[in-house]
């Protein structure tokens, strides 16, 4: 135990909290998610979510790790035996997520090398499915579910963030993880600037900031808002991943827990709200160019990133390579500091389990995952993506998170004890609404969320 890694200073641990909580889901999740849960309406239970379950939670996950100094199965088994098994299920969340996160990156790659010269031409769309990914539906009459043949072109990208991804993970946590997020975070900060002001200084941008910040108050009731709102802080937050636990563990002993939450989470909504008034104001832009109503050209996810913001880098007055290379450009940034996070969450599971060395834990857990991923480089890659995200989003994330905060608060009643550890460390002391955020309202929330989910699902 006494040989753990640490980080080296306290600006490097929260800069590698930042790097995995801003990802791809703040650049192209947030804005849609909000736009379609009642725009202006929607920062009220995005806010409620994020004090009462985001940062309680991320305060609760850093405590585990600086507590009990291990990856997230450790963690869990040094607190007691019989949870170790939530760190695996955690750890394996992470280790799916890994495997398709990685594809998305590797595009982003490629189309910051089309952005150059606007490779994907006029029809974004036909270009993303026919030659870029070449989908076996699209380009070879083969059914969805068949694999075909490898894509060179997502391939060869795709390599490449594996061997940066274990390369810093080889270096281990001070001379990899915190390095690369000191070099990646403030790059990234400063080119999601200069796009915004860009974007926001654009024609139409008015428009598409109206569509955004326009509150309906009329869902405000509705429980798939709150659903959106709760989905939206946990997976942004990286809560119940592993990682904010994996990443406390290299803590030294009398660093701050408490503070250092806070500053993570409202560093990552911030982001998140920049990046909805950078992508609205452009797809504001795209509107007014096209002479249509913003619904019309907002969209989300992959289509967002890698269909409308390629039109819209088409349309641009002037620089549109620029533009085009620093928006592909932040969203690798982004992408690899989470990635970066999420591989380490099973190397850090596999070394503590089986007491392996750093690179041969980075060589099997990373090369499993890199392996795995190759599914998502070939034609019938795009089927397998949706069907791992879908997978991950029903069965993972929320309802890992209610099983920890019950297993904590209720079976195991620890939380006292958590929070006397947080506050012997912390810049200021933990109130009494931290206990009652996680034991009652989250609990609450997240168990009406689940049992919504399953009505869902069954009918
Ligand atoms: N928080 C990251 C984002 O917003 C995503 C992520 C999820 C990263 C899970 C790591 C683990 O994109
Ligand atoms: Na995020």
């Amino acid at each position: 135990m006494n040989g753990r890694e640490q980080w080296g200073t306290r600006a490097g641990f929260i800069l590698a909290a930042i790097g995995s909580a801003v990802g791809l889901g703040n650049i192209w999740r947030f804005p849609y998610v909000a736009y379609e849960n009642g725009g202006g309406a929607f920062f009220l239970p995005y806010l409620f979510a994020l004090i009462t379950a985001g940062i309680p939670l991320l305060i609760m996950e850093f405590t585990l790790g600086h507590k009990y100094r291990g990856s997230a199965p450790l963690s869990y088994a040094r607190m007691n035996r019989k949870t170790e098994w939530i760190g695996w299920w955690q750890v394996a969340i992470s280790f799916v997520i890994a495997t398709y996160y990685a594809v998305i990156i590797a595009w982003a790659m490629s189309y910051t090398y089309f952005a150059f010269n606007q490779r994907w031409g006029e029809d974004t769309g036909g270009f993303l499915m026919g030659e870029y990914l070449q989908r076996i539906d699209v380009v070879s009459g083969g059914a969805p579910g068949d694999i075909g043949a490898l894509v060179p072109g997502v391939f060869i990208p795709l390599v490449l963030v594996w061997i940066i991804t274990l390369g810093v993970l080889f270096k281990g946590v001070k001379r990899g993880i915190e390095i690369a997020n000191r070099i990646f975070i403030p790059l990234l900060v400063v080119m999601f600037f200069l796009i915004v002001i860009r974007a926001i200084t654009l024609n139409g941008a008015l428009a598409g900031l109206d569509a955004f910040f326009k509150p309906d108050w009329s869902e405000i009731m509705s429980p798939g808002v709150w659903v959106a709102a709760y989905g939206q802080i946990f997976f942004s937050l990286s809560i119940a991943f592993a990682i904010m636990i994996t990443y406390s563990s290299y803590l030294s002993k009398k660093s701050d827990i408490t503070n250092n939450a806070f500053i993570t989470g409202f560093s990552n909504s911030s982001f998140e709200l920049l990046a909805g008034i950078g992508v609205f104001a452009a797809l504001g832009f795209m509107a007014n160019a096209s002479g249509v109503a913003v619904a019309d050209v907002a969209d989300a996810g992959i289509g967002l990133a890698f269909v409308v913001f390629p039109e819209i880098i088409n349309t641009f007055p002037g620089m549109n390579g620029l533009f085009g290379v620093l928006f592909f450009g932040s969203l690798v940034l982004a992408g690899l500091s989470s990635l970066i996070s999420i591989v380490e969450t099973f190397v850090s599971g596999v070394q503590d389990k089986f007491k392996f060395s750093r690179r041969k834990a980075v060589a099997i857990g990373g090369g499993l995952s890199a392996l795995i991923s190759l599914l998502f480089a070939t034609q019938g890659g795009l089927f397998f993506l949706d069907a791992a995200d879908y997978f991950i989003n029903q069965f993972g994330v929320a309802f890992a998170g209610l099983v920890s905060v019950i297993a904590v608060s209720w079976f195991l009643k620890k939380l006292p004890e958590l929070q006397t550890h947080a506050d012997g460390v912390s810049d200021f002391r933990l109130g009494s609404w931290w206990k009652i955020c996680l034991s009652i309202i989250t609990p609450i929330v997240l168990g009406f969320m689940f049992i919504q989910n399953l009505i869902q699902n069954l009918t």
